[in-house]
């Protein structure tokens, strides 16, 4: 008789997972009064500002501009940075492909930095070996709501003259060593695309402290305008990047929850490392005593198939998934190795385009190893859900490991 699921045996559960996005009245009290009042942009509107504001507050910043999304946060806050065309931007390789694409159409290059397997944040040491005359930034991610290391990363921004602009997409309140992320270096960008903790269906906010790069992205997203010009007037290089008020809406009834879902997440992933990281092939990253506030997005471990039978990382989860535990295997390619960076097709319809880069050299032998061995996720809802659905999720793994040879 087989014992796992993916033999035929029972399932270790049946039920579903708590369900993504959670709202209430509060959305559907400040959509209202959105339609009501007839202002549904934001240029007109009171929710954008008060979001604004609120937010930035949060993230311990001075300014917030929110954007119609994540991607063009970043695109925006790196030419707002004074980011420009030519420029090598270090990235982590192991991330959304949103945090390169964006630095290709800013007009940067985006130069692949491999991540710190025990963080699955950019390596600091790694991204210091990536410096040339042409490096201007850098932009850590603050991969699945954990903080980068930013004191190693204003070190090293200071020694070099780097700008440093954070993908703080998915990292809403989170912390490093008490200071919120988002503006501890020239901007940050946050999303609030679906699968977000902080959910508007799509948006996002650049954070900074900086005058200059607030006024720079204010204007780039909204035209080119200037806040004392004329509506016909455009100064500066920019397209419509609004958001619009229903977002904005939503947004702050999200926000107002925000702190209690964050807690609940927090103790699950930390009980889930607790419990996790005693099961021998299975590693969960390292506790950082200097993250104040995990944002927790993602939870993450590394799959170690010699303690399971040498069955694949792909199997594993095939077999979690059979146990009825929503198991994802992340990213799955490299992002060097994306069609669209092998080719540079940068270009209209997919035609190359002339970098002084050519992406087929990159290799990031860490982050090939969390694509196709090792990282193994959890996604945000399933760490707001009880103490039984957390053990439910280790009760498989370890059936797993007591049954690797049927996996
Ligand atoms: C790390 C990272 N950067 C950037 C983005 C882009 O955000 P958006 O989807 O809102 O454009 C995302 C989310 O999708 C992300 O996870």
């Amino acid at each position: 008789m087989s014992h796992l699921a993916v033999k035929g045996g029972t399932p270790v559960r049946q039920q579903s997972f708590p369900v993504w996005p959670v709202w209430g009245n509060e959305e559907i009290e400040y959509l209202t009064q959105v339609i009501k009042s007839g202002k549904w942009g934001s240029l007109h509107g009171e929710f954008t500002p008060l979001f604004e504001k609120k937010f930035a507050a949060y993230q311990d910043a001075k300014y917030g501009i929110c954007i119609n999304s994540g991607t063009t946060a970043i695109r925006i806050a790196l030419t707002a940075a004074d980011i420009d065309i030519g420029d090598e931007v270090l990235v982590p390789a192991y991330t959304f492909i949103a945090t390169a694409s964006a630095v290709i159409e800013a007009g940067g290059i985006p130069i692949f930095v491999d991540i710190d397997p025990q963080t699955y944040n950019i390596d600091v040491d790694k991204a210091e070996m990536a410096i040339t005359p042409r490096t201007k930034a850098i932009m850590p991610v603050h991969f699945a709501g954990r903080p980068a290391d930013m004191d190693a990363l204003r070190n090293l921004a200071d020694k070099y003259h780097l700008i440093i602009v954070e993908d703080a997409a998915q990292a809403w309140g989170a912390q490093w060593k008490g200071r919120a992320v988002g503006a501890i270096g020239a901007a940050g960008c946050f999303s609030f695309q679906s699968s977000k903790n902080m959910n508007a269906g799509e948006g996002g906010i650049i954070t900074t402290n900086d005058d200059l790069v607030a006024k720079m992205a204010r204007s780039h997203m909204n035209c080119g305008r200037s806040e004392d010009g004329l509506w016909y007037e455009h100064f500066y290089f920019g397209g419509n990047s609004r958001i619009t008020e229903f977002q904005s809406a939503v947004l702050l009834a999200q926000f107002e929850r925000y702190d209690e879902l964050k807690k609940i997440r927090q103790q699950n992933l930390s009980y889930l490392n607790n419990e996790l990281g005693k099961i021998e092939g299975i590693e969960v990253l390292k506790n950082d005593e200097r993250i104040t506030s995990h944002a927790c997005h993602l939870f993450i471990f590394r799959y170690k198939k010699e303690f399971f039978a040498n069955k694949s990382k792909a199997s594993f989860i095939e077999a979690m998934r059979k146990e009825g535990i929503p198991t994802s295997p992340g990213y799955s390619i490299p992002l060097y190795k994306q069609p669209v960076f092998l080719k540079r097709a940068f270009g209209p319809r997919g035609r190359s385009i002339e970098l002084p880069i050519d992406y087929n050299t990159v290799f990031c032998p860490e982050t090939e190893k969390a694509c196709y061995e090792e990282a193994v996720w959890f996604t945000q809802n399933m760490l707001l859900g009880n103490r039984e659905d957390m053990d439910s999720i280790i009760e498989s793994i370890k059936k797993l490991k007591s049954f690797a040879q049927e996996i």
